[in-house]
């Protein structure tokens, strides 16, 4: 038998109901806030994430699904299926001449990434994510729209309980007087570092704070080390920058912490970075990752821009929202007359309710147990109500029934 790819999983059943009141409400959220949806290909240039992405990172180093396309004699071409949306919307962004319109320009998404990770729990070769991108304000007016967004979605999700942890990295100029004293401090170390945080030295040392291997872990607990990590070395105008966004999150009630050790496993960001963690989640806590990218649009071809966005792992949201999703279809129709019980479905359908009946043509009995199974209410179309015109309706989460005389009685219940 020939089985789904490791790191990969069907979604269907009732998945498919909790899955579309998560896009439902992405779609409202980032909608009202006047996000645009944008849908980009799926395989990209694999040059947009070495650049983009970038070289120094996981993700472009052991993760990528890259292969070669269109054979020697017509132009062959490496082409690579998307690790995450940022590069992808903003290669767009460029590509359409979209900064043209009056900035903010906004775009949301929701749709599948592909990584080549060990898979866990948590953890999929073929993943989805929901998020924005906000181009075209410097300001932390636009850090602070984009945080409260994501936290206003998890809320509409039912998840209050979650963490959002918060760092600036600071502007190239300042990034790099820090980048240069890690170096410094961690030189007579070097050796004992993991491989790959001795690349990461020579490429983007910011990114040995993000490494998890134990030895690595133990030599950052050295004093000297710790000082340097935790030094405050933004310069002014970046500090002013995040204590402005912590005063407008200050004022929204929005709690967080401040991670000095957050740098976020991408290449592209400066400033503000941030994670929402959910302990209930284990070691892959991590809901949501985001920060502002104010280098890349440029660094990509585009004319200079400054940007921000997140994205959440749909997956992890769905472990975290499975018992709260309303999954239930609104009627079920019981009936021995399939003439009836086929138009009064058709009816509610075209009001928009959800509504089904049987196929099978089975006994009254049998019909009641899948409408309770599926329904959350069972319209009873015996020979009584035909003939006198009215519908018994039960409720199957309570079981009273009762009789209703008119069809606009029907659409007024759920
Ligand atoms: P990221 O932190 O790599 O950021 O991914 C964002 C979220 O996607 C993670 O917090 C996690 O929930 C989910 N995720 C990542 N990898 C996997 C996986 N293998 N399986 C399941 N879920 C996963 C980005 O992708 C950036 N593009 C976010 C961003 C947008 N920054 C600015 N704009």
């Amino acid at each position: 038998m020939i089985k789904a790819q490791r790191g990969t999983k069907d979604i269907f059943g009732d998945e498919v109901a909790t899955w579309q009141w998560i896009f439902e409400n992405a779609k409202k959220t980032f909608q009202n806030a006047d996000f645009t949806e944008i849908k980009t290909p799926i395989f990209e240039a694999t040059e947009l994430f070495n650049r983009g992405v970038g070289d120094s990172t996981d993700i472009v180093n052991k993760e990528m699904y890259t292969f070669k396309v269109g054979g020697a004699e017509k132009n062959e071409t490496s082409i690579t299926l998307r690790p995450e949306n940022t590069a992808g919307v903003v290669r767009s962004f460029i590509e359409h001449n979209l900064n043209r319109q009056s900035p903010p320009q906004k775009f949301w998404y929701f749709g599948p990434m592909f990584r080549y990770e060990r898979p866990q729990a948590g953890r999929q070769r073929q993943f989805h994510q929901a998020g924005i991108e906000l181009f075209g304000i410097k300001e932390p007016t636009a850090d602070a729209e984009v945080i409260m967004l994501a936290v206003d979605f998890l809320n509409a999700l039912g998840l209050n309980n979650l963490t959002v942890e918060l760092n600036t990295l600071g502007c190239n100029k300042c990034k790099n007087e820090y980048k240069e004293s890690i170096k410094k401090v961690l030189l007579p170390y070097l050796e004992e570092l993991c491989d790959d945080c001795k690349m990461r030295y020579k490429k983007n040392p910011l990114r040995i704070l993000d490494c998890k291997n134990e030895n690595c872990q133990k030599i950052f607990e050295i004093k000297e080390i710790k000082e340097i990590i935790l030094k405050d070395y933004v310069c002014d105008e970046c500090r002013e920058h995040f204590t402005e966004l912590q005063s407008y999150l200050d004022n929204l009630n929005i709690k967080y912490t401040i991670n000095k050790m957050l740098v976020r496993g991408l290449d592209y960001y400066n400033r503000t970075v941030f994670e929402i963690k959910s302990e209930a989640l284990g070691s892959q806590s991590a809901v949501c990752g985001g920060g502002r990218y104010d280098g890349l649009v440029e660094m990509l071809g585009g004319t200079p821009t400054p940007a921000i966005g997140f994205a959440m792992g749909v997956e992890r949201l769905y472990t975290l929202v499975d018992k709260v999703a309303p999954k239930k279809n609104d009627f079920f129709i019981v009936s021995n007359n399939s003439n009836e019980a086929i138009k009064l479905a058709r009816k509610l359908r075209l009001k928009n309710k959800r509504a089904s009946f049987d196929l099978q043509k089975r006994k009254f009995a049998k019909q009641l147990e899948k409408a309770s199974k599926t329904a959350k209410y069972a319209i009873i179309l015996g020979e009584d109500e035909i003939n006198e015109n009215y519908y018994s309706l039960k409720n199957l989460a309570t079981g009273e029934q009762k009789a209703i005389k008119t069809f606009e009685e029907l659409l007024n219940l759920s």
